[in-house]
């Protein structure tokens, strides 16, 4: 029994070798818990190396923090994907972990590399910055995948503005802004921060507090729905629907509401599932939405009872977020249209409080 002295008791044993063989940081229960999401996220950190603000200690404040988020969100089963690049400091950017590095080990072997950089002339702006995730994004991201970006400044310049809401509309990126310091709360963060501010604008008081909120901020982004495509015909089809999980999407309005207010119409097979949607929530549950009460019920071929929700888009609305309530059926699809309103029932936008979604037209 030479092993006695470690294993007195089963459980202990059973303990140690948990101990020493358990080695993911991640919560699995608290990040990507919707099941669209497939555990899975695009992700891009840029951070703001201005060296006013950021010295050799409070880079590795942001390394930490970093790592903390990429553990976060790799869980076992899940397939992030991470990119981070520094700029502020260095004349050209910095891509620390470039774009696609799939695990938070990996990541973490190219994070260790990075130094302290003194500023050079010209050095890099957060624009440039936005460039590399577009031109990265354009390349490595995957379609059906929620796509982020975080960016992490104590000299916010809103000229970076335009590029944001390019990226939201061209990649469908969500980007969380995380102001720090004097220019936390300032109204700057949330005209850059993607709509709704209330979850992506992110005051924070210094660099110490960032280690704080790291968790936070990774809940937040294994919260981003992924985009469902429009006026397509293939629905999207999840396999085995668990019962009382929501299921969320969002839909790129944009294009759309650019001179009118339209209709989307959400239609899936599952006539049992409450239907929820919001300008507001991008993770719309009952706890905070209404649900949609207005069904409208077909039959499609073959039989199946189909529903039918209609939601009403004020003009100038860039996204909808929509859920639906598992009931635990097999198979159910999800489609969902952009109808144009006829002239006569277009509602001025004066009128429309575009932060609550106005009731269904039936
Ligand atoms: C760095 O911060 C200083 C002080 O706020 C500011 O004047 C300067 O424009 C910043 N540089 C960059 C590249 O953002």
């Amino acid at each position: 029994m030479h092993n006695t002295g470690v294993c007195v008791w089963t459980n202990v044993c059973i303990g140690l070798a948990l101990l020493f063989f358990v080695t993911v940081d991640a919560d699995p229960t608290k990040a990507f818990n919707n099941p669209l999401n497939g555990r899975a996220v695009d992700l891009f950190l840029l951070v703001d190396e201005n060296n006013s603000y950021m010295s050799v200690m409070q880079l590795g404040l942001v390394k930490t923090a970093l790592q903390n988020i990429a553990n976060e969100l790799n869980p076992v089963g899940s397939t992030p994907s991470f990119g981070v690049f520094f700029y502020g400091a260095t004349s050209s950017v910095n891509i620390v972990v470039p774009h696609p590095t799939t695990t938070a080990s990996a990541f973490k072997a190219k994070l260790d590399l990075k130094q302290y950089s003194m500023m050079q002339t010209n050095p890099s702006t957060l624009m440039t910055a936005l460039d590399n995730v577009d031109s990265a994004c354009q390349s490595g991201c995957r379609p059906s995948v929620p796509r982020v970006t975080v960016v992490f400044s104590s000299v916010l310049d809103l000229k970076a503005q335009a590029a944001i809401r390019r990226l939201e509309a061209g990649r469908g990126m969500t980007v969380i802004i995380v102001g720090i310091g004097s220019y936390a709360g300032t109204p700057i963060l949330n005209q850059l921060a993607s709509h709704p501010v209330q979850h992506y604008a992110i005051p924070i008081g210094n660099l110490f507090e960032l280690n704080v909120v790291a968790a936070h901020i990774s809940s937040i982004i294994s919260d981003v729905p992924r985009f469902l495509e429009t006026n397509i015909n293939a629905p999207l089809v999840i396999t085995s629907m668990l019962s009382g999980i929501y299921y969320t999407v969002q839909l790129n309005t944009q294009e759309y509401t650019t001179t009118k207010d339209v209709l989307v119409m959400l239609t899936t097979n599952c006539p049992g599932c409450s239907v929820y949607g919001s300008l507001s929530e991008p993770n719309p549950i009952s706890a905070n939405t209404a649900a949609n009460q207005d069904r409208h019920n077909f039959y499609a071929a073959g039989g199946f009872p189909n529903s039918q929700y209609y939601f009403h888009i004020p003009k100038g609305t860039g996204r909808i977020y929509l859920s639906v309530l598992g009931n635990g059926m097999a198979s159910a699809n999800i489609l969902a249209y952009v109808i144009n309103l006829p002239n006569m029932m277009q509602v001025s936008a004066a009128n429309v409080d575009a932060s609550s979604l106005s009731e269904t037209i039936g």
